[in-house]
């Protein structure tokens, strides 16, 4: 029995040391926002937070990670603005991440399959930078990581915009 910290909650899962987290997040924990795209650390839709910093769940081995690290899913975004804005967990249940706000507003996807990496990738970077201009922004998803965070679809742009556009949501602190 291993015990990871996901989403706010501590969950018990029971599984070898080497399956990859997004194994267990999916199949054990039903959390389904990461995707399962290359499963080599090439693609990005497998993208998780632990600890705030963006990492491939496909390579990443349960055993890697610390009980006491912080995981956090797409699913968890909303839990994770509301604690950072301080909400009552009654005013939680009605939040979303204003990344999520944005994506909504600008219809940023296309099928979908990747924007689970493109919303984590979103969240790391403004965490750390509330205001990133359009290279900081492309930095985020090309060199920042272990690979780009890639979409078939061609949503780049798209997804630009709404970095931009959930930066100034998180500016009113929506
Ligand atoms: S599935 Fe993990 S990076 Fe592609
Ligand atoms: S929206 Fe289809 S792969 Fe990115």
């Amino acid at each position: 029995m291993v015990t990871i910290n996901v989403n706010g909650a501590r969950r018990e899962v029971q599984a070898p040391g080497d399956t990859p987290l997004l194994y267990v997040l999916r199949n054990d924990l039903l959390l389904t926002g990461p995707q399962f795209g290359c499963g080599l650390a090439q693609c990005g839709a497998c993208s998780v937070l632990i600890d705030g910093k963006e990492v491939r769940s496909c390579i990443t081995a349960l055993s890697d990670v610390g009980t006491d690290q912080e995981i956090t899913t797409l699913e968890g975004l909303p839990g994770r603005w509301a604690k950072q804005k301080g909400l009552s967990q009654e005013e939680a249940k009605n939040t979303l991440h204003p990344v999520q706000h944005a994506w909504i507003e600008e219809q940023t996807p296309q099928c979908g399959f990747c924007q689970n990496g493109m919303m984590i990738k979103a969240t790391e970077l403004l965490e750390s930078n509330s205001n990133p201009t359009p290279e900081q922004i492309k930095a985020a998803y090309t060199t920042s990581g272990i690979s780009p965070i890639l979409c078939r679809c061609g949503t780049y742009k798209a997804v630009m915009e709404s970095v931009q556009r959930a930066a100034a949501i998180m500016a009113k602190g929506r």
